[in-house]
């Protein structure tokens, strides 16, 4: 059966589509949280310096292959080449990982907005208010339900254009509040500190971890890796210029997560009185220092009101996206209606993300490596199996459809591809060799072999 493919009627509307799936929780919860760990302007030169190299070159063959072939992952790959079916398959494994966790912040999210909002600015600020809230057994499930139900509602319904509309409006509504409490947290006593902290690398804080932490952060934030930049790639037009489309997504998303973390680790200084142990809360940072921040802050219930609003609306559209990824990929499997295939993705995320909503209460005992449950999927997700297909789509398309069918194909628009050189050493080369060390490390780090060290890399 043909279809004909809807198409995106402008360069525009191409890229800010692209951008609302890849900016969502990623920019705003991950990558402050993961900068702050893991060495702060250290953290930040190495994704930078990741993004315009790898993301770039990654995100290019990814939607080319897409426009290419006109279908969404798994048929795009086994098009191009039979031997490759596996790799689509394996591609979409990745959002039936990051939906349900995805679902469970979300659903921290609108906890913290109904909060917010009915005045509880104030109490949220304490110190363990967020450990007791996610250690916790029906509240924080229940709060995971309902951001799943909503989710549900909307790719069933088919509204999510609607949604689309009203994210566009509020997205730059996020942009401004987060540079209004950026200003606000660095103009705090003790915040300069934490600005040096956050855009000075220290040599000394490169490591393995680090890079992988950066590669993950990556994949996740620009949605790369998992068939999702293959699909949006189906609907672009011929004569939209891949190129800077995909220099426009990229400043987009990782504009926003510096943003994000401007507001929130030099903050974090400033209300820790310098005590670097804050730095390294993890997945909590956002819900224990926002709030001290709001609370101190004139007009801070209101304003933090607002701010969980935007990231909820930020949160939705990704997730909306994510669902509906994996709704289509069940309903070309089996044939099944709309209907049936949410009610099923709906259910099984409810039930895979059931542990990651428990893993900090009643199924805390279950931690490997000093993981909980919702790092695990993180960690399986982002550091095993997006590193894996990301090393499989650099050899499918540096050793068996070419480079240069790729760079054919961004050339297409006006005869122009910039950067060409650069994209075919990186996915022929650099990306393969470099994904194969990551990936040793992190499956050996599992297995509590440290690769790396042995190689003394
Ligand atoms: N990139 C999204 C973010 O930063 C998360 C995400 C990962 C996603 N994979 C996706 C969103 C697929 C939509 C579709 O939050």
């Amino acid at each position: 059966m043909q279809q004909k493919r809807s198409n995106f009627s402008s360069k525009l509307g191409f890229v800010l589509a692209a951008s609302g799936s890849a900016v969502g929780l990623g920019n705003i919860w991950r990558f402050p949280y993961l900068a702050a760990k893991y060495g702060g302007g250290t953290f930040l030169l190495i994704y930078l310096i990741l993004a315009v190299t790898f993301g770039f070159s990654l995100m290019i063959a990814e939607i080319a292959i897409g426009r290419k072939t006109g279908l969404s992952a798994i048929g795009a790959f086994k098009m191009l080449d039979k031997r490759f079916g596996f790799l689509g398959i394996l591609a979409s494994a990745v959002p039936i990982v990051i939906f349900p966790y995805y679902s469970v912040i979300g659903g921290w999210v609108v906890k913290y907005f109904t909060v917010f909002i009915s005045g509880g600015a104030g109490a949220s600020a304490a110190d363990d208010y967020f450990s007791t809230f996610i250690s916790g057994t029906f509240e924080p499930l229940g709060w995971f339900f309902i951001f799943l139900a909503v989710t549900a509602l909307i790719v069933l319904c088919g509204v999510e254009k609607g949604i689309e509309k009203v994210s566009k409006i509020m997205m730059p509504i996020l942009v401004v509040l987060t540079l209004v409490i950026s200003v606000y947290g660095l103009t705090r006593e003790g915040a300069m500190e934490g600005l040096v902290y956050y855009i000075k690398p220290h040599m000394s804080d490169v490591s393995a971890k680090t890079i992988l932490a950066a590669m993950g952060q990556l994949f996740y934030s620009m949605s790369l890796a998992m068939g999702i930049m293959v699909t949006y790639g189906s609907y672009m037009k011929k004569d939209n210029h891949l190129e800077s489309s995909v220099r426009q997504i990229e400043l987009f998303d990782t504009g926003i997560a510096f943003l994000a973390g401007l507001m929130i680790i030099p903050a974090v200084f400033a209300f820790s009185g310098g005590d670097e142990s804050a730095l390294s809360a993890g997945p909590g940072l956002m819900f224990i220092t926002l709030p001290k921040v709001f609370a101190s802050m004139k007009l801070g219930g209101a304003i933090g009101t607002i701010f969980f609003l935007l990231v909820f609306f930020a949160a939705l559209t990704s997730a909306i996206s994510l669902m509906e990824t994996i709704v289509s990929i069940f309903r070309d499997k089996f044939n099944w209606s709309r209907k049936g295939a949410c009610i099923f993705v709906a259910v099984l995320a409810l039930i895979m993300g059931a542990p990651s909503s428990l893993g900090f209460g009643p199924l805390s005992f279950i931690s490997w490596m000093g993981m909980s449950v919702l790092d695990i999927m993180d960690f399986v997700s982002n550091s095993v199996l997006m590193p894996i297909v990301a090393f499989f789509t650099c050899i499918f398309v540096g050793f068996f459809i070419k480079t240069k069918s790729i760079s054919d194909e961004v050339r297409v628009t006006d005869g122009k591809f910039k950067a060409e050189k650069l994209f075919t050493v990186m996915i022929k080369w650099v990306a393969p060799i470099f994904l194969l060390l990551i990936l040793l490390s992190s499956v050996g780090g599992a297995l509590g072999i440290d690769f790396l060290q042995a190689l003394s890399v």
